[in-house]
């Protein structure tokens, strides 16, 4: 079906485009009416006419067949009321769509998409978490519209470090590592390395003949450091499966993986007439980047030590991803103080002609993130916030909020319930600011049922559904007419009709923070509803239509919730 909006959008198009092709109506949902088209200010200055007299000649021109009612308002906006045939044809098909009216892609294509990314033998912070699930998010709503995703878990696998981690490992033992690992102490772990390393100086030395023994492929070395590897991603797992991440042990594709690409990267580049050397060190100058001074800023590809480094990698990554991967449009969900390094290395990538014109790549920014009082979030000795136990935390929360709501479930289905709301409230509260703000991790806040929160909208949703357990007799939404006799019965179906349109947003932004927005606002428009229009004391057909509207607004954000990442439970 097509969206309510595009219906008119279409319409408007089509006048407008007998003044100037193509000229955009600008329409947009408005309080003065369901819609306003905006676009007659600019055509009218690009014909040099006054716009009321621009208004009245394209109303004159414009065939809404009956879809809608035109006002023109002030200098010459057009106000367009929807007719309640149109409204009451919409939602029957809406009743009718499994996919409440989002059509898949007419063109699907490969999305590789670059997210999460932890650290090996590092614990993951709050901002992979960020990162993570609005990767995750967006993965959803990829493979929502059709299109084929491979998620590129680009996990930090390699470097100098490893020398010291793996002869911890070898001092510990294996048995002792994989224990320390296994119970998520990444960072434990890493810490004793390092200490060791800057307090014993046989111990530096074997790090760094260890490090030369990993990079000459040395046998026993690499089987050490897949153990470390290995331990290290089983862990994320089970982080990913604690907050219902899609995220697969196949989507890990480490820095590592490309090593053995790095030297083509070097000669290909040399031959394009692209490698400058620069203090020993092999660099690419892409025009426009400078320093503070003003001084052209390199790429350092090889460093002047023949060792070869993050941005090494990632152009080997962009080739991989579109000749090997055959991606059309490149995603990387990762934090703003990278943005120079993306930019860099994207630029480099089109130099080299490896990204051709047609393939978008982009890098999906986020923010910081910040604890309630508006600090970067760390523990109060400083360290970086353990991911799990924040989780675990979410999940007390949530399961405390439950008993003292009455709430008289089994143990096990409570507890799994409470799981629900601790991953809705977590994720939510990332994605409902928009990406490149930095957010805040509230954990009071965001667990609430009260309030712009994930578990709100859940409630919202449950409460729903409870309405159709009371019905006496089965039920079913074919067939109901949609008179919307009163206003906040309109409302919320305006609001139902806008999902698609959201839905499309959100994709084409990379802002699932939209999807966030539009459910919030739903809900709030359901609870005017409640407030005005009983349901199940209605009765016959009003009873019928009010029914519908719940269910489709149960159905509604469901799916929205489900786009985000977050569950949907029936009862709460
Ligand atoms: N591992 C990196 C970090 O923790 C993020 C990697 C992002 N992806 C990439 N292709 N560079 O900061």
């Amino acid at each position: 079906m097509t969206s309510t909006y595009e219906l008119l959008r279409g319409r408007l198009a089509d006048a407008f485009d007998t003044f100037v092709p193509g000229a955009d109506p600008v329409l947009r949902t408005s309080d003065h009416g369901d819609y306003q088209a905006n676009g007659i200010m600019a055509l009218a200055k690009q014909l040099g006419r006054a716009p009321r007299d621009v208004a009245t000649e394209l109303v004159a021109r414009l065939d809404l067949g009956g879809l809608a009612t035109v006002e023109i308002a002030g200098p010459g906006f057009l106000n367009l009321t929807l007719e309640p045939t149109l409204l009451s044809s919409q939602l029957r098909a809406l009743v009718r769509d499994a996919r409440l009216g989002v059509a898949t892609s007419a063109s699907p294509h490969t999305v590789v998409i670059d997210y999460s990314a932890p650290n090996v033998a590092k614990e993951m912070h709050v901002g992979h978490l960020r990162g993570t699930v609005i990767g995750d998010a967006l993965a959803r709503l990829y493979r929502f519209m059709g299109h084929t995703v491979i998620a590129r878990n680009h996990v930090g696998d390699w470097g100098t470090p490893f020398g010291m981690l793996i002869e911890h490992l070898v001092d510990l033992g294996e048995d002792a590592t994989a224990a320390t690992l296994s119970i998520g102490d990444l960072d434990g772990f890493y810490r004793a390395a390092r200490a060791k390393f800057d307090a014993d100086d046989t111990f530096k030395d074997r790090s760094r003949r260890r490090v030369v023994a990993l990079q000459a492929g040395d046998e026993e070395t690499g089987r050490l450091w897949r153990v470390l590897v290995e331990q290290s991603v089983r862990y994320f797992s089970a982080v990913y499966e604690k907050l219902d991440i899609t995220l697969a042990p196949s989507d890990v594709v480490g820095e590592s993986y490309y090593n053995n690409m790095l030297e083509d990267v070097v000669r290909d580049l040399a031959s394009a007439g692209l490698l400058v050397e620069s203090d020993g060190a092999r660099c690419v100058f892409a025009p426009g980047f400078t320093n503070r001074e003003g001084e052209p800023l390199p790429l350092i590809v090889q460093k002047r030590d023949e060792g070869f480094g993050y941005a090494a990698t990632d152009l080997a990554a962009v080739r991989d991803r579109v000749q090997q991967l055959h991606g059309d449009e490149l995603l990387y969900v990762v934090g703003a103080p990278q943005a120079q390094h993306f930019e860099m290395v994207f630029s480099v990538a089109r130099l080299a002609r490896w990204l051709p014109e047609q393939v978008r790549c982009e890098h999906v920014i986020f923010g910081n993130v910040l604890g309630a009082d508006r600090k970067m979030f760390k523990t109060r000795s400083g360290t970086t916030v353990k991911l799990v136990s924040l989780i675990d935390e979410a999940v007390e929360r949530a399961d405390a909020t439950l008993v003292a709501r009455g709430n008289d479930m089994a143990l096990d289905e409570r507890r799994a319930l409470a799981t629900q709301i601790a991953r809705a409230a977590v994720k939510y509260a990332d994605l409902s600011t928009e990406r490149q703000r930095d957010s805040v991790f509230d954990l009071d806040r965001m667990v609430s049922f009260e309030g712009d929160t994930g578990p709100y909208l859940q409630y919202a949703h449950a409460r729903l559904r409870s309405i159709f357990r009371r019905l006496p007799s089965a039920w079913d939404s074919e067939g109901v007419e949609f008179v919307l006799a009163h206003e906040a019965e309109r409302s919320l179906a305006m609001g139902l009709l806008g999902f698609s349109d959201v839905v499309h947003g959100a994709l084409t932004t990379l802002q699932p923070h939209r999807l966030c927005v539009y459910l919030f606002d739903l809900a709030q428009r359901l609870t005017s509803f409640y407030e005005a229009c009983p349901v199940l004391t209605s009765q016959g057909a009003l009873r019928d239509e009010r029914l519908a509207l719940c269910e489709l607004t149960a159905r509604t954000l469901a799916l929205g919730l489900s786009l985000l990442g977050i569950e949907a439970p029936d009862q709460m």
